[in-house]
């Protein structure tokens, strides 16, 4: 089992630590590339569509990608406020490192809403993206401290996952775009560790009542995750229709729309919940019968969209 400690975090967080400005000062979106990598995207899947529109297909996935990061860090930070507060006074070095991860996630979020005021003036008008974040953040925050762990180490491990895997050496990607999550990546590394160790502690000691209704309340989640893609996922092909300035096909608008939620259903399930290191985290957490509960649902919603 992997060991992480709150001291160690804290360290790597200051050595690593950028302000927006070092983000976005001086740096424009190229309309000529890719924004989102091929792993990442619906566009490479659609066949009925040319070179540049797929291309600009990436253009809007990559504002909605963006934007869910800030989604869900509307839930992330106050949650780790709360767990700060169990080590007050007494914990210094958890106290610290996890309010620091909540003022990172702060940040993060002033971050994604200037990316999103960027890339409506580079493709010329305001993308439709999911509202509701507030009630979306009240709603997880209501469920069991260990269902809002896993699912956020499960978002935090795959933030780590598409950057090294299909970002940081994709030379034909638009350098603006890599720049903003290598520096997302950079700050996520530890917050992925801190969730593991606040979900081992969560855990620890919990009634067998307790951990069934925590998985319980995790596939809740995974299929409100679920049905927030959808609804961007429709979003995502009127932008895009907006963007090339003309009415798609039924049909074709169905395949935009089918691919479109596939690729976001890899990015933001998938590809965090077969993670290695969420993998071994959830194992440690769970018996095999839940483990088996969790995969059964996870089935259910990971089938390629019609
Ligand atoms: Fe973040
Ligand atoms: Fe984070």
């Amino acid at each position: 089992m992997a060991t992480y400690s709150y001291a160690e975090c804290l360290q790597n967080s200051y050595r690593v630590n950028w302000k927006i400005g070092d983000v976005v000062d001086g740096r424009r979106f190229d309309a000529s590339r890719p924004w989102l990598p091929a792993r990442l995207s619906g566009a490479g899947a659609i066949a009925s569509l040319s070179s540049q529109e797929k291309t600009k297909l990436t253009h809007v996935e990559m504002g909605a990608y963006a934007h869910l990061f800030g989604y869900v860090e509307e839930f992330i930070a106050p949650k780790m406020v709360a767990l700060a507060r169990d080590f007050e006074i007494v914990h210094r070095e958890a106290f610290d490192a996890l309010a620091n991860f909540a003022a990172e996630e702060v940040k993060h979020m002033t971050l994604f809403r200037e990316i999103r005021g960027r890339v409506d003036e580079a493709v010329g008008f305001p993308l439709a993206l999911l509202s509701g974040q507030q009630d979306v953040a009240r709603a997880v925050l209501s469920k069991e401290t260990g269902a809002v762990l896993l699912l956020t180490a499960a978002i935090e491990w795959f933030t780590q996952l598409h950057y090294l895997s299909s970002f940081k050496d994709n030379e034909a990607l638009d350098p603006f775009t890599r720049h903003i999550f290598k520096c997302h990546w950079l700050e996520e590394s530890q917050h992925a560790r801190m969730d593991h160790l606040e979900t081992l502690r969560a855990f620890a000691g919990i009634t067998d009542e307790d951990r069934q209704a925590a998985i319980e309340d995790l596939i809740g989640l995974v299929g409100a995750v679920d049905g927030l893609l959808q609804q961007q996922a429709g979003f995502d092909v009127d932008n895009f229709e907006r963007y090339l300035d003309r009415s798609l096909s039924a049909p074709v608008r169905q395949e935009v729309y089918a691919r479109v939620l596939d690729a976001k259903r890899y990015t933001f399930i998938e590809s965090g919940v077969t993670h290695p290191n969420f993998q071994e985290l959830f194992g440690a957490v769970t018996t095999p019968a839940q483990q088996q509960q969790v995969q059964k649902a996870l089935g259910g919603i990971l089938q390629p969209a019609a």
